[in-house]
């Protein structure tokens, strides 16, 4: 169902128009089809429809709509006789398979969608359109809702598998003893690092509510992973000799992304040597502009794409220097970061007037 410059012909073509105006309606479908768990029922043998509504307790005739409305997209093959089974490319929303992406499929469907009734807002005052239309941006927002809140977890964990494959391919944390993962969500990248470095240990700090989900779920890393509670735009409260931040900085208003930067900042300084590595994507091409959109919409107010300069500059007034970049096969492009010597006159994080810190916004929590 992607849409690239490449599908659109000369001729008017009202069947794409309407495609694309259905689009909102497959996601949804989508996600309910993975509540229901039909992906992983619907195997790779056709399972008759009447066998599917049964197990997951539904109408058979309004299931039969549905898996024949994915079928349209290509989700599930039907047999002709009232079977269908999961189509191949469509095997990562299966809960078992090692690139599922099904709680992504839930997230997306769900209250990021909902968001875009409020691409209005962002189109005409540039704010948070989740905000408008949810009443609250989307961390205090989780807060209140705990089960999209695990969801969102899960969805994260399961974009992160493959740059920690990425990272621990390319980066050598031979010399490294302890890791932060600042913003590190339910530990997905740390367990990772870590049953790859078996020497390393690591501290994963996030929102309380997070940290509790995902201490009660058992690690690979066993004991060397810990969680911390904190808000780290109060303070980052753990030492360590790198620190990483994931796909966490292009959450917010470029005031908060400076806060967070000194604060991380700050403890770097704390042991020697250490550094911080940022991961982000970039977003180029065709398609980055997609995200890019859902960016826009869905993040604090005022967020917008990194360019690779933008990323500088923002190193650059937080008083860290990249000292290597590079783009992982994963797409994301890591940036390792030292302190410099912070140029005389401008203040650190604690040296801020209270003026200032209210300039920079409410602490987002
Ligand atoms: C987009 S997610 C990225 C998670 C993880 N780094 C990854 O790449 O999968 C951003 C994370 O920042 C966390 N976060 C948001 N506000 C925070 C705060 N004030 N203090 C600590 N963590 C926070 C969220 O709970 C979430 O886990």
């Amino acid at each position: 169902m992607s849409v690239t410059s490449e599908s659109v012909t000369e001729e008017p073509d009202v069947r794409a128009v309407l495609r694309l105006a259905y689009g909102g309606q497959f996601a949804k479908a989508l996600a309910e089809a993975v509540r229901l768990g039909l992906p992983d029922l619907a195997g790779d043998d056709f399972v008759p429809v009447a066998d599917l509504a049964a197990a997951t307790g539904t109408r058979r005739e309004v299931l039969d709509a549905l898996l024949r409305t994915l079928a349209l997209a290509g989700t599930f093959a039907p047999d002709g006789a009232g079977g269908y089974r999961l189509s191949a490319p469509f095997a990562p929303l299966r809960a078992d398979h090692p690139r599922s992406v099904r709680n992504m499929c839930v997230l997306m469907a769900g209250p990021y969608t909902d968001a875009f009734n409020g691409l209005g807002r962002t189109l005409t005052g540039g704010e948070s359109g989740f905000r408008g239309v949810h009443g609250a941006d989307l961390y205090p927002y989780l807060t209140e809702h705990p089960e999209t809140a695990a969801v969102f977890d899960a969805a994260m964990a399961e974009l992160c598998r493959p740059t920690a494959h990425a990272l621990a391919g390319a980066y050598d944390f031979g010399e490294v003893r302890r890791v932060v993962d600042v913003g590190g969500g339910d530990g997905t990248l740390l367990d990772a690092l870590l049953t790859h470095a078996p020497w390393l240990e690591g501290v994963c700090l996030d929102r309380p509510p997070v940290c509790a989900r995902a201490a009660a779920r058992p690690h690979a890393a066993g004991a060397r992973l810990t969680f911390r509670p904190a808000d780290v735009f109060a303070e980052v409260p753990a030492d360590g000799d790198r620190f990483l931040l994931k796909n966490v900085l292009h959450d917010w208003s470029p005031d908060l992304q400076l806060r967070l930067l000194e604060n991380v900042r700050a403890a770097l300084a704390r042991t020697e040597g250490a550094r911080l590595l940022v991961l982000e994507p970039l977003f180029e091409g065709e398609e980055g502009a997609a995200h890019a959109l859902a960016q826009m919409v869905i993040c604090h107010d005022g967020s917008r794409p990194f360019t690779a300069a933008a990323l500088r500059a923002l190193f650059d007034r937080a008083g860290l220097a990249p000292l290597r970049t590079e783009r992982l096969a994963c797409g994301h492009h890591l940036f390792e970061c030292v302190a410099t010597s912070r140029p005389q006159g401008r203040p650190g994080p604690r040296e801020r007037s209270a003026g200032q810190s209210a300039q920079a916004g409410q602490t987002p929590r």
